[in-house]
């Protein structure tokens, strides 16, 4: 079975530098054998500021139901966001809380952006946010420090065989977890 991995970027701020990472994250996962991966990139979504959440929408916009058309059909999710002051970015947060059930029962891989821990406690946020959306992060993290200097102008890694090993060690796990929960959905219903 084919898996698909909708990869979440985490910011919209100007002149952001995690994005050559998201995009990375993406080539780097999209690579391998069975794996359809995609950005989803909030500067191009129309979730802003939560007002309403995508069913308590009056009138669908289109985008929002193409976006929650493909969170449905997947089997997981990678999040690549950088640390703001010890947290998620808010526009992160608002795309999270903007859909539920899509989320719901599947697993989360995590890929954090800041300065020397790399976004750790960004991570440690979202556990508690994706637990919130009765969702599972799974273990393995890619914390990964001072982005901005860990691409060249390509968006290449300048550290390839530091950076690699560690998101193929999370994509294997999110695999695993993405059948083994694939698996559960249709076995039993959802408690
Ligand atoms: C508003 C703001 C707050 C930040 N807070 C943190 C932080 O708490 N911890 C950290 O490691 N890096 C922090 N950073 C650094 C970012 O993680 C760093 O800028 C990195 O480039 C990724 O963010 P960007 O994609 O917006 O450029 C912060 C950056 C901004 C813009």
């Amino acid at each position: 079975m084919e898996l698909y991995f909708p990869v979440l970027y985490g910011t919209v701020r100007e002149g952001r530098r995690s994005l050559v990472l998201a995009r990375y994250v993406v080539q780097r996962l999209s690579k391998r054998p069975g794996v359809r991966a995609k950005l989803f990139d909030p500067a191009e979504l129309p979730f802003g500021n939560l007002v309403q959440r995508e069913w308590e929408l009056p009138t669908p916009d289109p985008r929002v139901s193409a976006f929650v058309g493909e969170m449905a059909s997947a089997d997981g999710f990678v999040v690549v966001t950088p640390e703001y002051n010890y947290g998620i970015p808010g526009t992160l947060k608002n795309l999270l809380d903007s859909l539920f059930d899509e989320w719901n029962r599947k697993p989360f891989g995590v890929v954090t952006a800041g300065g020397i821990v790399g976004g750790v406690r960004a991570a440690d946020q979202l556990r508690q946010v994706i637990a919130g959306v009765r969702a599972v992060m799974i273990p393995a993290h890619v914390p990964v420090p001072f982005v901005g200097k860990a691409f060249d102008d390509s968006g290449a890694p300048r550290n390839p065989e530091e950076l690699d090993p560690r998101l193929d060690r999370m994509f294997d796990e999110l695999e695993w977890y993405a059948r083994a929960l694939s698996a559960a959905r249709q076995a039993t219903p959802s408690p």
